[in-house]
């Protein structure tokens, strides 16, 4: 499909893969709401691409409908939804897990999955179209010591997704589940892993991921682990 003109939401888009995702979608001429918590940083981004921002936390349910509702406000439906927003822990053996972060991350990469995903389906639903796409993870799957947390918290949204696609296919809802190795971002912070230098730079992923929307048949479960 072309994207021009399409209204696109993106969650975690102050930042990182989200910011490179707006940019990419914003080079074909779609229509963006985009959001995040970071006030200032999300203006800039919006001011910089013609877009609509949003303050949203994706943990509160309150913010994803009200995201919802500016979007179909502004722009009257929502073609694409991009649940990316995310966070990670740092890496600890299980027995040093700190607990209360470990559930504000499942709040943020599960059940702000969760939240966004119904927001877009209730409003894709009406018009009988749309996409959604699930910013997922590589590591979740490979069950790397020490990262039990944070996998555990996409593996999650990788089994919600799946759900997801059986129960939106009948509405004639397309939903992506993309699964990215690592990315040169801020997601890191603090804890850069030894093999950084091979990380792939955001705004590389951001292209196949919107390369994938515009041909006829998009892959429902992309891997990108080269650029
Ligand atoms: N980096 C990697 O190596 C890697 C690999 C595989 C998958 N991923 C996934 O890719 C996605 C993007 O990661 P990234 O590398 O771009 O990270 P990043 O540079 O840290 O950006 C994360 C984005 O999520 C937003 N965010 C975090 N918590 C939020 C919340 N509660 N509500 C709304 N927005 C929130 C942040 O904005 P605010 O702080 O302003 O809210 C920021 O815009 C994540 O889902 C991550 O799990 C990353």
């Amino acid at each position: 499909m072309t994207l021009q003109n399409k209204v696109v939401v993106i969650t975690g888009a102050s930042k990182g893969l989200g910011k490179a995702l707006a940019q990419d979608f914003a080079s074909r001429k779609s229509k963006l709401v985009l959001a995040a918590r970071s006030k200032t940083e999300l203006e800039e981004v919006c001011k910089e691409l013609g877009a609509l921002p949003v303050l949203t936390d994706v943990a509160q349910e309150e913010d994803v409908v009200n995201l919802a509702a500016k979007a179909v406000k502004k722009f009257g439906k929502i073609d694409i939804w991009i649940n990316n927003a995310g966070v990670r822990i740092k890496r600890t053996p299980i027995e040093e897990v700190d607990i209360k972060k470990f559930h504000e991350m499942v709040e943020i990469n599960l059940f702000g999955t969760f939240y966004g995903s119904r927001e877009a389906l209730k409003q894709m639903r009406k018009q009988k179209a749309g996409t959604i796409v699930n910013i997922l993870s590589t590591s979740a799957s490979e069950g790397k010591p020490t990262a039990s947390a944070y996998g555990a918290s996409k593996m999650a949204a990788i089994g919600f997704t799946k759900f997801l696609r059986n129960e939106a296919r009948d509405a004639g809802i397309k939903v992506i589940s993309i699964f990215p190795g690592g990315l040169k971002t801020n997601f890191h912070q603090g804890q850069v892993p030894k093999d950084y230098d091979r990380f792939m730079p955001a705004a590389r992923v951001a292209e196949k991921i919107v390369s994938n929307l515009e041909v006829p048949e998009p892959q429902e479960e992309l891997t990108i682990l080269k650029v």
